[in-house]
């Protein structure tokens, strides 16, 4: 069930230089919710900005006795910079959670994570649940340069973490791409998100594979409603035109791309 809701900031922390991860509870916006799926966050209310923005679920955790979760997110524009500044107890008008989120195949034991950038929200939330329940997880991650890198020790120390900078800083020199490649005959199933051209690097590394192995993409396509209402978020897949956040923003790599 989708919930309209204010949610009220509990914490927020710069974990690393540009990335921020602010906490917030509304519980309805928990229920339900699973790592892939997004609420689409208006954090002030009337309309300046006229109309909301996806985030995708980061993290869930238990406090206080009640369920919270977080969003990570870089200052890009206006609503980032607004979710960055406000301070705890500060009100945010949010709607969620919204759209198919990832999809764990049954028997697939050896899960390969793929993300770029801002794109490692999901994946985190995706290996939070599926290391409690028992699964091996590949975490690569790409980055231009070393100040960009998701921390490892944020993550579930289950987790192999391979890192890949553009510079060679930190990991292997070169792009996540190339760190796909070579975990890709391990994997059961990849499940990734990141910006388009990782996804089209990653198509090619699936089609020289010649296996056609099924990779499940997360799409960050622009959104106004999020509802399925203002048809601005279509996708062209191979099967049709397809909306983003009503039809996704789940996808089958090759389908796009
Ligand atoms: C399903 C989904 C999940 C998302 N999850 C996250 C997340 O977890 N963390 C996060 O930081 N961001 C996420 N995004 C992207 C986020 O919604 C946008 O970056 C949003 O526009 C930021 O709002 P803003 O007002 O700060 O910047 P804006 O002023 O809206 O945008 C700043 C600049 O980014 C461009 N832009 C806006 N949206 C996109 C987009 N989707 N792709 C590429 N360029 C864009 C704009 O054209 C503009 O140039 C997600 C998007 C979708 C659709
Ligand atoms: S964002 Fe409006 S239809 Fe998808």
């Amino acid at each position: 069930m989708i919930h309209h809701i204010d949610a009220t900031v509990v914490e927020s922390d710069e974990i690393y230089p540009g990335t921020f991860v602010t906490w917030y509870q509304g519980p309805e916006l928990t229920h339900g919710a699973t790592p892939g799926q997004f609420a689409m966050v208006q954090p002030r209310p009337g309309f300046d900005p006229m109309l909301p923005r996806a985030f995708s679920y980061y993290r869930f955790r238990e406090r206080d006795g009640e369920r919270q979760f977080a969003l990570l997110y870089q200052i890009v524009g206006e609503v980032t910079g607004l979710m960055a500044a406000q301070q705890p107890g500060e009100i945010t008008r949010m709607t969620g959670p919204l759209g198919h989120g990832f999809s764990v195949n049954a028997g697939a034991g050896n899960l390969l994570l793929v993300g770029g950038g801002v794109g490692i929200a999901p994946l985190v939330a995706l290996a939070d649940e599926q290391i409690e329940k028992g699964h091996s997880l590949v975490l690569c991650f790409g980055a231009r340069r070393a100040d960009g890198v998701f921390p490892a020790e944020l993550l579930p120390s289950e987790v192999e973490y391979a890192v890949a900078t553009e510079d060679g800083a930190v990991g292997r020199e070169g792009l996540v791409t190339d760190l796909f490649a070579d975990y890709l005959p391990w994997a059961d199933q990849t499940l990734s998100c990141g910006p388009t051209p990782m996804f089209r690097s990653m198509a090619e590394v699936v089609r020289r594979d010649g296996m056609r192995r099924a990779v499940q993409i997360l799409m960050e396509t622009e959104m106004a409603c999020g509802l399925g209402i203002c048809y601005g978020c279509a996708v062209f897949s191979k099967k049709g035109v397809r909306l983003c956040c009503k039809d996704g923003p789940r996808f089958d790599l090759l389908d796009v791309y």
